[in-house]
């Protein structure tokens, strides 16, 4: 009992290290990583309170942190959840690879925001509703967007609608300063 105790710690520990090694804020490859987890099948918890948005990140992504800490700033109540097997948790809520990025936060409305999407068109998002859509995406991480402020450099990205029948559209695009 007690052996298998410290077995199981002694793999959670080399488990932590693989994954402070391949899944920092740069590298989505957590499937990879986390290959021995289970596949997580349904969402951490359910919101019981009046919370905007539930945040599903990797224990080490630093960016997304600072988002959070941006949609925070422009009022949105959150909890973050440290989930192991994102990869999974994104293909259940049915976003496309191409759409992926690192953390995703699932409102009380149920909209999906995606990675690193500016506060202001979630706001904008969440008043209009749009018919027939899941959320907004920033696929990978532009520079300068939200929570991945490196210095002066502002890449230009798009905003995307994501909708339920797996298309998407530009719902705004973001310029950059190069
Ligand atoms: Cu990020
Ligand atoms: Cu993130």
């Amino acid at each position: 009992m007690k052996r298998s105790f410290r077995f199981s710690l002694i793999k959670k520990l080399l488990l932590i290290s693989v994954v402070l090694g391949l899944a920092g804020c740069l590298d989505n490859s957590d499937s990879t990583a986390h290959q021995a987890e289970p596949p997580v099948t349904s969402l951490a918890a359910p919101t019981t309170n009046n919370l905007d948005m539930n945040v599903y990140k990797s224990p080490t992504c630093g960016c997304c942190g600072d988002w959070v800490t941006h949609v925070n700033q422009a009022g949105f109540a959150t909890r973050s959840y440290d989930i192991n097997n994102l990869t999974q948790l994104k293909a259940d809520k049915g976003l496309k690879p191409e759409y992926r990025s690192c953390h995703t936060a699932v409102s009380k409305e149920g909209y999906i925001f995606e990675g690193h999407v500016p506060a202001k068109y979630i706001q904008q998002f969440l008043a209009e509703q749009p018919e027939g859509a899941l959320g907004l995406s920033v696929p990978g991480m532009p520079v300068g967007s939200p929570g991945m402020e490196m210095g002066d450099r502002y890449d230009s990205y798009d905003v995307l609608q994501i909708n339920l029948d797996g298309t998407s559209l530009v719902y705004a695009h973001v310029k950059g300063n190069h």
